[in-house]
C-alpha cells in the first residue's frame, strides 16, 4: 500500500497499531468468540473493556477521584444543549467566542437561558485569544464556557482565565490528550472522540461531582450527567465499538509514554510546519504566535489561484484532506497525536517543492 498521510480535521487519522489490533480482534475478542460489536453492553466482556478504558483515561489525564467520566453519544454539539440543561439552573452563563465552534456553542445554549458573551474575536476573524484581563467576566455566572482549541481557525489557549469560583466548562474536542492539563482547574471537560480519541459516535465528558445536582427537570435522562454517572454511562446503550477503539488508543498513548511524551512530539511536529511557513512569503498563517494551535494548522497560499493545483499535487503525493474548513478557506493540516513526524516532514517537503515549481 502506498504511504498515505491523512491531515483530516476529523474524523481523523488513528494510530496504525490500533487499527491493526482492532483488525486482529475483529472476529474474536480475547477468545470470547464474539466481535466487540456483537457483545451485550452489560456482559462481562464489554463491562471489562469499559472499566479499563475509563481507568486508562483517568491515568492519562490524572483525573481526580472527585470527577466522573462519562461516555456519551451525540458528539460535542449535543453537549452544547446538555451543558445549559445540566448547569444553568435558572442562572446566566458566560461564554467566550474565539472561533466558529464556541460561536456555535453560544447559539445553541441561548435557547436555554441567558448567555453573556464575555469576549469575541469574530470581528477580527478568530486569530487570537484576547487577553484575559479584558474579558467581561461575571462573578455569579453558572459557568464559563470556552473552547480551548478552535479546530477551524487553529486558535489554541495558552493559559486559562481566572474565573474565581465560577466553574470553567471547556470544549477540548480537538486537543484533548495532546498536552498536559490540570483537570482540577475545570468544572467540566468534554470532547467528541473523532480527533484524538477514536471513531465518531462517542463524546467524553469529565465532570466535577459537585456540579451533578443542578440539572433542569427537562433534561432528557440520556443527557442527564448525574443519571449517566449513576448508571456507568449505560442509561442507554453506549457506543460500544467506539469506546473499545478509544480504549486501544489510550493503551497506545500510555505505551508512548503518556501525555507528557506525546506533548513533546506535538511541539516538535507543530514547530516543523510553522517554522517553514514563517520562513517564506509563499505561505502564511494568520494566528497570533502564542495562540497557534499545535493540532490544527491553517495556512494560505499568497496566490490563492494555485489552491486547486496545490491540493491535487498533494493528493498525488499521498497527502490527503488538506483543504481548509469552508468557513476559513485556504489549507489546514490537522496533525493530531496519531500523525507521525514523518507525515509533517513529507508535507513540508511537498510545500517546498510546490513553492519552487511556482
Ligand atoms: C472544537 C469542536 N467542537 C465541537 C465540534 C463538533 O463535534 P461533533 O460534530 O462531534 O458534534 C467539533 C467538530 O469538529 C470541534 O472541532
Amino acid at each position: 500500500m502506498k504511504q498515505i498521510y491523512n491531515f483530516s480535521a476529523g474524523p481523523a487519522v488513528l494510530p496504525k497499531p490500533v487499527l491493526e489490533r482492532a483488525q486482529a480482534e475483529m472476529l474474536d475478542w480475547h477468545g470470547s468468540g464474539m466481535s466487540v460489536m456483537e457483545m451485550s453492553h452489560r456482559g462481562k466482556e464489554f463491562t471489562s473493556i469499559l472499566a479499563k478504558t475509563e481507568a486508562d483515561l483517568r491515568t492519562l489525564l490524572n483525573v481526580p477521584d472527585t470527577y466522573k467520566v462519562l461516555f456519551l453519544q451525540g458528539g460535542a454539539i449535543a453537549e452544547n444543549a446538555m451543558i445549559p440543561l445540566n448547569l444553568l439552573n435558572g442562572h446566566a452563563a458566560d461564554y467566550a467566542i474565539t472561533g466558529g465552534w464556541s460561536k456555535r456553542s453560544v447559539e445553541d445554549a441561548s435557547a436555554y437561558g441567558k448567555i453573556n458573551v464575555v469576549t469575541s474575536t469574530e470581528a477580527t476573524h478568530y486569530t487570537d485569544v484576547p487577553s484575559f484581563s479584558d474579558w467581561q467576566l461575571n462573578k455569579d455566572a453558572a459557568y464559563l464556557h470556552i473552547c480551548t482549541n478552535e479546530t477551524m481557525s487553529g486558535v489554541e489557549f495558552d493559559g486559562l482565565p481566572d474565573a474565581g469560583n465560577v466553574p470553567i466548562v471547556a470544549d477540548m474536542s480537538s486537543h484533548i490528550l495532546s498536552r498536559v492539563i490540570d483537570v482540577s482547574q475545570y468544572g467540566v471537560i468534554y470532547g467528541g472522540a473523532q480527533k484524538n480519541i477514536g471513531p465518531a459516535g462517542l463524546c467524553i465528558v469529565i465532570v466535577r461531582e459537585d456540579l451533578l445536582d443542578r440539572a433542569s427537570p427537562l433534561t432528557p435522562a440520556v443527557f442527564n450527567w448525574k443519571t449517566q454517572a449513576e448508571n456507568q454511562s449505560m442509561i442507554n446503550t453506549p457506543p460500544t465499538y467506539s469506546i473499545y477503539i478509544a480504549g486501544l488508543v489510550f493503551e497506545w498513548l500510555l505505551a508512548q509514554g503518556g501525555v507528557p511524551a506525546i506533548e513533546q512530539q506535538n511541539i516538535a511536529k507543530a514547530a516543523l510546519l510553522y517554522d517553514y511557513i514563517d520562513s517564506t512569503d509563499f505561505y502564511t498563517n494568520k494566528v497570533a504566535l502564542n495562540n497557534r494551535s499545535r493540532m490544527n494548522i491553517p495556512f494560505f497560499l499568497a496566490d490563492e489561484s494555485l489552491n486547486e493545483a496545490f491540493l491535487k499535487g498533494a493528493e498525488v503525493a499521498g497527502l490527503l484532506q488538506l483543504k481548509g474548513h469552508r468557513a476559513v478557506g485556504g489549507m489546514r493540516a490537522s496533525i493530531y497525536n496519531a500523525m507521525p513526524i514523518a507525515g509533517v516532514q513529507a508535507l513540508v517537503s511537498y510545500m517546498q517543492a510546490f513553492e519552487q515549481a511556482h
